[in-house]
């Protein structure tokens, strides 16, 4: 056969597998607003940036008729590409193919692909749209995903591991993004359970919607699983490309440094904090008037925002943000702000970022509802990811830093490389209120107008340890600062720690309080 006639044949193979489902699945999927896989991976990457690998690998199964189905490229579409010219590894699952589920040759253009990225170091990202293992592959199915968490959990720390939910995804489907840096979902498409509405009406005799059960909204408010949010896919694109911009390719490479600008002057950090203890104020904007151009790209906004997470750049160059949010619980620690914050420390660890702390908190959250939810083994992931961090730590205190919070929040105890503190900064063991009641109860209680006698002494307690000077007095802290030098002084300690090198004592591994 002549090339040109073979070149023919090859076009219409390509054609034929690139229908995935075929029409009808196709028109399935569009009426519930989603793109098809392949439209997915070509708005993500770099236009004409796309190769795609093992088109036509066909899934081996012969049971339950199997073998008599045609299973397109088997649900899954693999490659590399650019997105803003740096390389990425794609793979996209195709719902429109037996519900985008995972066969185990499913599972092997998968794999594939994942030890692509890691052997190269590129950023790996995952479209997950699929009901989790292939029921009539049976153990097949589950080896097969028991492969790509392998890979996953060996590739974490190394190159960044992105997850999009774009359907109702299930089983394995939702275990291998939760073990990925980052999840995004998009409102109304994305749906994440371990075991979907029919098995627990079936198992338990509840009825529960899908979006009731994982929707994107219950996924990111409510559970934490999600990262970010979006309102359609083509946000979630532009949120996903963002993300890029900040993190580096791998655990070797520096983030992009992009050109230094000014925060803008409406974020003027000095009238952003109210002098008043008690009155909230968000901490977003004082981040903002501390990065460049005030950018300030959130990670999971929505879920715990007692506690703020995300990156900024400072000098061009990504800074990773960890502060607590006056504005939510006056900013404590609790259960879920500690995971949050922790989990963000290692992200930024791992991957060199140097971590900025603003600190405003009260403390730990107390109440028995806390206490039975393991606020202490969830608190202490938040002491644990601080000293183990070895990336240059910056902390300013910027209100109140009292008890365990203090020592939490990035303290020179825990290994932070400057300690700073405003003026307004309140450092003791407990808030006055609370200590002036505990320490001088009989002179409270004994008194002629106890409620005087109570005021007083919360003065007493305030003029003695409500400030940053004893902190300061014994080294505790390097520098008390005016609000409007912060900036100056976070460029200047990210710029003298760029050669910092800690060797830690020899182990295999530590083991965290997971
Ligand atoms: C084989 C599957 C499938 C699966 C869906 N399909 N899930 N085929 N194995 N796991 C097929 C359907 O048969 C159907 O094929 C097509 O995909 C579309 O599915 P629908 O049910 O019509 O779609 P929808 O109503 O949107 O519901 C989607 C769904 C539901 C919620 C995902 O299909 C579902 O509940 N599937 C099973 C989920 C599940 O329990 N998976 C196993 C998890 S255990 P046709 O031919 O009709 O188009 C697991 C093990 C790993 O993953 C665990 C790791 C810890």
């Amino acid at each position: 056969m002549p090339l040109k006639r073979k070149i023919q044949e090859l076009k219409k193979k390509r054609e034929e597998v690139q229908m995935g489902g075929g029409e009808k699945a196709i028109e399935k999927q569009m009426a519930m607003g989603k793109l098809t896989a392949r439209e997915r991976i070509l708005s993500i990457l770099d236009e004409d940036s796309f190769n795609e690998y093992d088109l036509f690998v066909e899934h081996d199964a012969r049971d339950f008729n199997m073998d008599k189905k045609k299973l397109h490229g088997d649900g899954v579409i693999i490659g590399t590409g650019t997105i803003d010219y740096c390389p990425v590894c794609i793979f996209a699952q195709d719902f429109t193919v037996a519900g985008g589920s995972l066969g185990s040759m499913h599972a092997r253009k998968i794999t594939k692909i994942m030890d692509h990225a890691l052997k190269m170091k590129m950023p790996l990202i995952g479209i997950n749209d699929s009901g989790g293992a292939r029921i009539q592959e049976g153990v097949n199915s589950l080896a097969g995903y028991g492969e790509i968490f392998f890979r996953n959990t060996i590739s974490s720390g190394v190159i960044p591991q992105i997850s999009v939910i774009l359907g109702p995804c299930a089983g394995g489907a939702v275990y291998s993004p939760a073990l990925t840096d980052f999840v995004f979902v998009v409102d109304n498409i994305s749906k994440m359970f371990i075991t979907g509405p029919e098995v627990i009406k079936t198992v338990i005799g509840e009825e529960i919607s899908m979006e009731e059960l994982g929707g994107a909204r219950v996924q990111s408010e409510m559970t934490g699983n999600a990262h970010f949010f979006a309102e359609n896919e083509k946000d979630c694109f532009e949120q996903i490309k963002s993300l890029l911009s900040f993190i580096p390719p791998n655990n070797d490479k520096k983030s992009k440094v992009y050109a230094p600008k000014d925060p803008k002057p409406e974020f003027k950090v000095e009238n952003i904090v109210p002098g008043d203890p008690t009155q909230p104020y968000d901490i977003r904007n004082v981040i903002r008037g501390l990065v460049d151009n005030s950018d300030f790209f959130e990670v999971q906004e929505l879920w715990a925002s007692n506690m703020v997470i995300g990156f900024g750049r400072m000098n061009g160059e990504t800074v990773g943000f960890v502060c607590n949010q006056p504005l939510v619980l006056a900013g404590v620690l609790d259960v879920d702000s500690s995971d949050k914050a922790a989990r963000f420390i290692r992200y930024c660890d791992s991957f060199n970022i140097p971590i900025v702390t603003l600190v405003d908190l009260p403390g730990y959250l107390p109440g028995v509802d806390q206490e039975h939810a393991g606020v202490i083994r969830h608190g202490a992931k938040v002491l644990y990811a601080y000293s183990e961090a070895t990336v240059p730590k910056v902390t300013v205190i910027v209100r109140k830093a009292y008890g365990g919070g203090y020592i939490a929040m990035g303290s020179r105890h825990l290994r932070a490389d400057f300690v700073f503190a405003w003026p307004s900064a309140e450092i003791a063991v407990m808030g006055p209120e609370g200590a002036a009641n505990i320490i001088f109860r009989k002179e409270i209680t004994t008194a002629e107008d106890p409620e005087k006698m109570r005021k007083q002494k919360v003065k007493e307690y305030k003029e003695k340890f409500a400030n940053p000077y004893v902190a300061a007095a014994k080294g505790y802290i390097d520098s008390v600062i005016e609000p409007e030098e912060t900036r100056k002084v976070l460029l200047h300690c990210i710029d003298v720690s760029k050669q910092k090198q800690i060797s830690m004592p020899r182990k295999k591994h530590g083991i965290p309080p997971f």
